[in-house]
């Protein structure tokens, strides 16, 4: 009986090898933050270390990205990412939801909630440190600052609550 399972899971695991699911490879930056908004390089490198794999268009795959059923949890968490906040598409969000995704990386920076834990754990180089939590959180404030600056208040308020799902 034992045995039997055994080799229906083989059959099962090696079966799902063949799925592929897409991957995030387009790179498109057209839209991309730092069009509108200088990126230091400071700021560039905690982003591409830290977040770009799940935050932009395009992620950079580890050999084991290969591997089902890992392909299918990565791919989950980059479009889950993506659909949330997109470094690359930022310009492309109305000046509102800019100000709140800003707001929102304080927040999940400072909290300690990105980048995800299951990340940190195998990319050590993406535990972020104070000082560079800082860098990163005082360039999205400014960037905020900024918008404060150019815009009326009113247009940088959400018509709809932050709990609605997230529009593309
Ligand atoms: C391994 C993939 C991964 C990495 C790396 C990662 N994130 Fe995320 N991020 C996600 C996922 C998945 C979500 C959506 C689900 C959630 O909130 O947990 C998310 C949500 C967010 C949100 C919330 C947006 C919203 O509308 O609520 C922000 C902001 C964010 N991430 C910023 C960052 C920043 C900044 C970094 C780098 C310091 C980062 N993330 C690193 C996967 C990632």
């Amino acid at each position: 009986m034992i045995k039997k399972i055994l080799i229906g899971l083989l059959i099962v695991l090696i079966a799902i090898q063949f799925i592929k699911p897409e991957r995030n490879l387009s790179g498109n930056t057209d839209k991309d933050i730092a069009t509108l908004y200088p990126m230091p390089d400071s700021v560039k490198l905690i982003v591409n270390k830290a977040c770009a794999d799940c935050h932009t268009n395009k992620t950079n795959y580890p050999w084991y990205a290969s591997v089902q059923p890992v392909a299918f949890w990565l791919a989950d968490h980059v479009n889950d990412g993506k659909r949330h906040f997109n470094f690359n598409e930022f310009t492309g969000y109305r000046i509102a939801k800019q100000n709140h995704k800003l707001e929102e990386c304080i927040e999940q920076i400072k909290e300690g909630e990105m980048p995800l834990k299951s990340y940190t754990l195998i990319h050590k180089e993406a535990n972020l440190t104070d000082a560079e939590k800082a860098v990163l959180t005082s360039w999205c404030q400014s960037i905020m600052d900024t918008l404060k600056a150019t815009y009326p208040a009113d247009s940088l308020k959400l018509k709809r609550p932050p709990t609605a799902p997230a529009a593309k």
